[in-house]
């Protein structure tokens, strides 16, 4: 059930972020503000309510910082909120903004690889604090069982939509970078995106083989997916410190520059077409 509503409210943000009138935009902008507010103040909560207090010996140091990395998580967290809510006063003042074809253009993203990519942020976004969330709760946690099942879901909808979207950019090429950019903003801004690509693949299936090596059953929307590895420990450890430990270190890294070159490109070096890709 909680995998729905995040799915609903991923699709929800995608397609009222990308919608001509500018209220229900302003409106889809709010409602990403208040989300953010949600998982800011769960954190929060879990900081008081002892949820970090009792959590499970953790078996090295990186697991041992992660009620700091999740309020660090908060903290980034908030200062998206504040930055959402000052775009919705801003979108309302936005009178005209063109129509979208389905289709992707050489200037711009079409309607359906907008949406695959906002669906995409907005579960990835809520992946990553709910599986270090999830990973601190005692084995014994009444909420344990709906949070694992709920990002095994969410995680493998990620991917299902990821290979969606790559099929769809061979139908449809994707907008180029501005000519006007460096060789090197255009090399750097390849190679993040591939990176981007590489990882939100890597992560749902290191996920889904770890769980499948460790003889676990993976659900989708409550259905038991039918294995297909055998168990074998080893392979379920190297796995396990894949997706738990070096792919959420290479995704903060590489999406602080993607971020960057967004906000760099869209306040700095004011192209504002370069954000309008991708967001009205
Ligand atoms: C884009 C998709 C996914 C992302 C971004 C993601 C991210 C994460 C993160 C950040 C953690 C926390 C690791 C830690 O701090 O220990 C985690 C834990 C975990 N994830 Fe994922 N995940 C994804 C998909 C999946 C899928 C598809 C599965 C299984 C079918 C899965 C199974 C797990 C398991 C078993 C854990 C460990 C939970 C525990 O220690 O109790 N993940 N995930």
């Amino acid at each position: 059930m909680m995998a729905f509503w995040y799915l609903l409210l991923a699709v929800f943000l995608a397609v009222t972020l990308n919608l001509r009138n500018r209220f229900l935009r302003a409106l889809g902008t709010a409602v990403a503000a208040l989300s953010l507010l949600m998982m800011v103040s769960s954190i929060i909560l879990a900081d008081f309510d002892g949820t970090f207090a009792y959590m499970p010996a953790q078996a090295d140091l990186f697991g041992q910082f992660k009620p700091l990395i999740l309020n660090i998580q908060a903290a980034v967290g908030t200062a998206g909120l504040l930055f959402l809510l000052w775009a919705t006063l801003h979108q309302i003042s936005r009178r005209t903004v063109m129509p979208l074809p389905l289709w992707n253009s050489a200037a711009a993203f079409g309607l359906i690889s907008r949406y695959a990519h906002w669906v995409i942020a907005v579960l990835i976004l809520a992946l990553i604090p709910m599986g270090m969330f999830m990973s601190i709760l005692p084995a014994n946690s009444p909420d344990r069982p709906s949070f694992v099942a709920a990002h095994q879901t969410m995680g493998l909808l990620v991917l299902a939509f990821v290979v969606l979207r790559m099929a769809w950019l061979l139908r449809s090429p994707p907008a180029v970078f501005s000519s006007d950019l460096k060789p090197w903003e255009r090399q750097l801004g390849h190679a993040v995106h591939l990176a981007l690509y590489g990882l939100i693949l890597a992560f749902p299936l290191t996920g889904l083989f770890e769980m499948m090596c460790r003889g676990e059953t993976v659900q989708f929307f409550g259905q038991a997916i039918p294995a297909f590895c055998r168990p074998n420990l080893e392979w379920s450890s190297v796995l396990a410190t894949l997706h738990d430990r070096i792919l959420p270190l290479i995704f903060y890294g590489i999406i602080f520059a993607h971020l960057g070159a967004v906000l760099k490109h869209h306040f700095v070096d004011k192209r504002v077409g370069d954000v309008r890709r991708m967001l009205r």
